[in-house]
């Protein structure tokens, strides 16, 4: 019982310092690449910031929006809500793909270890804006 405080305070310490980096392959970035195209840029734009209908989704005002806030919560957003009024149009590893490119287009860098396509899983992971 003596020692369950110090040792809780360690996981804690260890739950703040050992947040997963954001990996997704470069495979994923390029069906992502072909999924925006036909179904987001003719809102978000040929260049994620410059769509007549929608937000930037890069650069800074995305990465404010963003900021402080997990992989898991912009995977779900844009899984429920995109297309605008017609969330979960398409199937989740879609999403994910969709959401490696858009990422790539935040200047992160594709890895050789494919994004998870478990939401619970990316809840873990918090974006580095
Ligand atoms: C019909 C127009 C339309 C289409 C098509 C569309 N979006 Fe959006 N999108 C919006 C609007 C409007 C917003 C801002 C609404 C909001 O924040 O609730 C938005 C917001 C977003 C955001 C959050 C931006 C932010 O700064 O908070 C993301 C990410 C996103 N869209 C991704 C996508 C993806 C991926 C697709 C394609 C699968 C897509 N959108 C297709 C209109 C669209």
């Amino acid at each position: 019982m003596k020692n369950l405080i110090p040792t809780a305070f360690l996981l804690l310490l260890s739950s703040f310092s050992h947040s997963q980096d954001i990996t997704f392959s470069s495979d994923q970035v390029e069906q992502g690449n072909e999924i925006y195209v036909q179904h987001c840029q003719i809102c978000h734009g040929t260049n994620l910031d410059n769509g007549q209908f929608a937000t930037p989704i890069k650069g800074f005002f995305f990465e404010m929006n963003w900021g402080g806030r997990t992989l898991g919560e912009l995977a779900r957003f844009t899984w429920e809500e995109m297309p605008e009024g017609n969330g979960k149009l398409l199937n989740v590893e879609e999403y994910i793909a969709t959401v490696a490119f858009i990422l790539s287009k935040n200047n992160i860098e594709a890895s050789d270890t494919p994004m998870s396509e478990d939401f619970d899983a990316l809840d873990g992971i918090m974006l580095p804006f």
